[in-house]
């Protein structure tokens, strides 16, 4: 895993998109996993920046979003459709047919996740997937459990998501109680994965994966496991690291 260590959350969303920027112009037809958040917007605007200048082109990228609340809308100003198109989609040339958001009102759940999942195979697996990391370790809302699993699927969300997404929504009881996640599989098929983090709140969810068990308790832990991990996190989201005499 090779871990970029940066000031705050400002160099920390600049490093990440350059490491998209880099993906897509490398690779200008690529398939990009994408993430919501508070951890990538920033890096989102650089990116939006950097199209502006004419610097970067999404006209031949592809995307697939991890994941979505299940009951909203796409037009709900809290779905993850809805922060992609605000935060990056509206905002570039990306065609908005080679965009794809799971489906958080769709009638046949089962259905749409084995399609999602099938799409994603169909392009040879994600080219770089973008994500950031949970309090309690989650990737995507792949959340700690007995198991890993491993294809897109309808999740329950645990009580601790729940909290810390409740400051979006008017009460926490308006936060959905579900949502449709890309699984383990897709993540780890990813040619290339971008951890990014920031904040001392994520220390502990970034030390565990880094140094952790591998263990479904603590899903970012699968991380080690894959290949080729760029980890992009700020000196309070490595702090637990840093202590504990890691290298970054
Ligand atoms: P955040 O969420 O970027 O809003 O902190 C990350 C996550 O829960 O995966």
């Amino acid at each position: 895993m090779r871990i970029f260590r940066e000031k705050d959350y400002d160099a920390m969303s600049r490093r990440a998109a350059s490491v998209i920027a880099g993906e897509v112009v490398h690779n200008p037809s690529c398939l990009l996993g994408l993430a919501t958040g508070s951890t990538p917007e920033g890096a989102y605007k650089y990116l939006v920046d950097w199209y502006k200048q004419g610097l970067i082109s999404f006209k031949d990228v592809l995307s697939v979003n991890l994941d979505e609340y299940v009951g909203l809308a796409p037009t709900h100003d809290q779905s993850y459709r809805y922060f992609m198109q605000s935060n990056l989609f509206d905002h570039v040339d990306i065609v908005p047919e080679h965009t794809r958001v799971p489906d958080g009102l769709t009638k046949d759940a089962k259905a749409f996740c084995s399609e999602y999942d099938a799409y994603i195979r169909s392009k040879g697996y994600v080219d770089m997937q973008l994500l950031g990391i949970g309090r309690n370790g989650h990737i995507g809302f792949n959340e700690p459990d007995d198991h890993f699993v491993k294809e897109t699927h309808v999740v329950d969300l645990a009580e601790s998501t729940i909290d810390a997404n409740a400051r979006f929504f008017a009460t926490r009881d308006d936060v959905p109680k579900q949502a449709i996640s890309m699984g383990i599989g897709a993540i780890m098929g990813a040619k290339k994965v971008l951890l990014c983090a920031s904040g001392e709140d994520k220390a502990d969810a970034i030390y565990n994966s880094v140094c952790g068990p591998i263990t479904p308790k603590c899903p970012g832990s699968i991380l080690q496991l894959h290949k080729n991990v760029v980890l992009v996190a700020d000196e309070a989201a490595l702090s637990k690291l840093i202590a504990a005499g890691v290298e970054v």
